[in-house]
């Protein structure tokens, strides 16, 4: 295990390339299950979570190939056993984007509950109820569900309780496979699943509605055998350098983003007193940072809402606005575990059930900290670029699960940092 030891407070300039989407990469990864052929991948991120969803592929007898220089991947889905053991899917949630892709291409899958992290509890139970909806049997069993499709697949209406990310992106898959129409209500906007949803509709998929919380599928299947897609830019990736921009007070610029898709976030960043230009059609930011912030109120909500996966960074860079923030988790019952983290820094937070309220501003004190999940590694990591002094951050592990080289970039901007074994 790595961890990260931090000379601040940095002062960085320069030029920063956004990577290509985590939680894009992952489902889009996961559709080539459904075809015969190859598929080709291109700007895929070098990060953990691509190399536990590669060995998932090559557990169910998937040949891959992975060039991390170029970024390109591709994936034989050779599917001889339908199964995502435990072993890798306890690594990595998004394993649960197995089931949906083996049910729709084979009628049968084994794929292991993902369990609570750090985060919370996670249950799949809308995904589990959607495909019982549409005609598959699932079972529960030894922490594993088995489901299987004993007639055929035929599409029906879904209505999901709460908005599912990865729910929505199992159901799109099973829909374009399914005799009939399947509509899916209360579905996730999230660009993540529009990409998935644009890649199945390029392959001959009918779908309509993606972006909205209402999403047609006309079943059918697919048309084309061997398929190259090309995945989008990281917007968490992006929202973390302006976050970074912003607290190390630096100017910088960011390329390869695609701003349409964060306008709640750099709403945020705006009103906290961040000057944010968007350049080149919104490929490009270029962030001027401001000596004095402003407190905010922030509610993390599905898109367009403000992103949980933004909540932990913008908490941190809030320590530096002149006054009460709030800052409300709608999201997970448990996303303030960086918290802790930071109040050994020095941060003035209080957390009551949901909602953190954070007195600014603070000098933060470099100390020894600990991640604890992906999005909270980024957090400490940026607190330790703001804070006097050395903080060494353990468990490193959890940042490069979603970031591709997070601290090489910030060196190559002018943070002092190194990666050290422990
Ligand atoms: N939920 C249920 N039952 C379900 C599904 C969800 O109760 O069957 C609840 C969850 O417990 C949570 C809420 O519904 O309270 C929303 O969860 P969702 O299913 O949308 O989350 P997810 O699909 O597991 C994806 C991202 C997360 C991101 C969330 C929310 C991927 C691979 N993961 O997770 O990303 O936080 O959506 O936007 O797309 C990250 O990248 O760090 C990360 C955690």
């Amino acid at each position: 295990m790595d961890a990260l030891i931090i000379e601040g407070p940095s002062r960085l300039s320069g030029k920063v390339e956004v990577s290509g989407s985590k939680n894009s990469a992952l489902p889009l990864l996961f559709a080539s299950i459904l075809f015969d052929g190859k598929v080709t991948y291109e700007n895929i991120p070098r990060l953990w979570d691509i190399e536990t969803t590669l060995k998932l592929l090559e557990l169910m007898g998937c040949r891959t190939e992975w060039n991390k220089t170029s970024g390109q991947v591709v994936i034989f889905p050779e599917v001889t056993k339908k199964v995502a053991p435990y072993d890798q899917v306890k690594k990595m949630r998004a394993g649960i984007l197995a089931l949906g892709p083996l049910v729709a291409k084979y009628g049968e899958a084994k794929v292991s509950l993902p369990g609570g992290c750090a985060i919370g509890a996670r249950p799949v139970n809308y995904h589990i109820e959607a495909l019982r909806k549409l005609g598959v049997s699932v079972e529960v069993e030894e922490g594993y569900i088995h489901a299987t499709v004993k007639g055929k697949l035929v599409g029906n209406e879904i209505l999901f309780p709460e908005v599912t990310v990865t729910g929505t992106e199992n159901l799109l898959y099973v829909g374009v496979m399914a005799e009939g129409v399947t509509l899916l209500q209360n579905a996730a906007c999230e660009p993540e699943v529009v990409a998935l949803g644009e890649f199945l509709k390029s392959c001959g998929a009918k779908i309509t509605g993606l972006g909205t919380p209402t999403i047609k599928i006309e079943g059918g299947g697919l048309k084309t055998s061997s398929p190259t897609v090309v995945i989008p830019p990281d917007r968490i990736e992006a929202g973390t350098w302006v976050a970074i921009a912003l607290a190390t007070r630096s100017f910088l610029e960011i390329n390869h983003c695609d701003s349409s898709q964060m306008t709640s976030v750099l709403a945020a960043f705006r009103q906290m007193g961040g000057k944010i230009e968007e350049l080149n059609g919104g490929t490009t930011l270029k962030v001027t940072p401001s000596e004095k912030y402003s407190p905010l109120h922030i509610e993390t909500a599905p898109y367009p809402g403000f992103p949980t996966d933004m909540q932990a960074q913008i908490l941190t860079t809030l320590c530096l606005a002149e006054g009460r923030s709030t800052v409300v988790e709608s999201i997970f019952e448990n996303r303030f575990m960086h918290v802790a983290e930071l109040q050994r820094l020095g941060a003035k937070i209080e957390v009551n059930g949901n909602v953190a309220t954070i007195e600014g501003p603070v000098d933060f004190q470099g100390a020894p900290i600990m991640a604890t999940d992906l999005r909270a590694s980024a957090c400490l990591v940026l607190a330790g670029l703001i804070s006097k002094g050395t903080t060494r951050v353990s468990r490193i592990y959890h940042l490069d699960r979603g970031y591709q080289r997070l601290d090489e970039k910030l060196c190559r901007l002018g943070a002092k940092i190194t990666r050290v074994a422990e």
